[in-house]
């Protein structure tokens, strides 16, 4: 059994490289931002301020966050419904963002990735795994690229998805969100000492992937 954590910012090329890396060694990948943004999700529908700490925190109780694999693919549950495409939407990402500095919202969801991590080796994308989550992951990584080249990738998506936003808006909320996840007092984005960093602008997705895998293989 063994863990790999890949932290950093939006549209670092994350949750795309992580899905094909876990295919090939053939363990779970695990995507935490969806938690977050399910969490988000339920803020927004209930019209609640998603900055509101103690609100958010009201709702946490009766509010049942569930992973499933179905076909190899992560589908995410909120109370018992599949809300793994809703939470795509473009208007839910800065709401995770903000329910993601709430600390009950994290204590919540961190135990529920620790539990998933430690039944089955995977790979995990987020922001605090190599930090907070799993400090002994076996691999650890934290990938970067500049605010320009993420929002180009991220509006790429939204716009394949057919969801109607400018580039424009992409960028500053990738520019917000990228300022409220490295400033947040609790687990915030940052890189682990032992993590190994790199830079994915130039990069395409098969080059991340075979990075990723050769210092894998390396180590294992
Ligand atoms: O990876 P993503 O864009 O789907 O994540 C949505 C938000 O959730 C992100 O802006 C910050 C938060 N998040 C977090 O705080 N910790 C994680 N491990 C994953 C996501």
């Amino acid at each position: 059994m063994f863990n790999i954590a890949i932290d950093g910012p939006a549209g670092a090329g994350k949750s795309t490289a992580a899905k094909i890396v876990a295919a090939k060694l053939g363990i779970l990948y695990l995507d935490t931002g969806a938690m977050y943004r399910a969490i988000g999700l339920k803020a927004l529908r209930r019209g609640i301020n998603t900055r509101d700490a103690e609100k958010v925190a009201q709702m946490l109780p009766d509010t049942v966050v569930e992973i499933k694999h179905i076909d190899k693919t992560q589908n995410i549950f909120l109370d018992g419904e599949n809300v793994t495409h809703l939470i795509r939407e473009h208007n839910v990402s800065m709401a995770a963002s903000d329910v993601s500095a709430i600390p009950a919202v994290r204590l919540k969801l961190v135990e529920l990735q620790r539990q998933i991590a430690k039944q089955n080796s995977c790979i995990l994308d987020g922001r605090d795994i190599g930090t907070y989550v799993l400090p002994d992951a076996q691999f650890k990584f934290y990938i970067t690229a500049t605010a320009q080249e993420r929002a180009n990738r991220r509006h790429k998506e939204l716009l394949e998805k057919g969801q109607d936003v400018s580039y424009e808006d992409v960028l500053k909320d990738i520019v917000t969100r990228d300022k409220n996840d490295s400033t947040r007092e609790f687990a915030p984005l940052k890189k682990a000492d032992d993590a190994f960093e790199f830079d994915t602008t130039t990069m395409s997705i098969d080059e991340v992937v075979e990075k990723l895998l050769s210092i894998i293989g390396n180590k294992k």
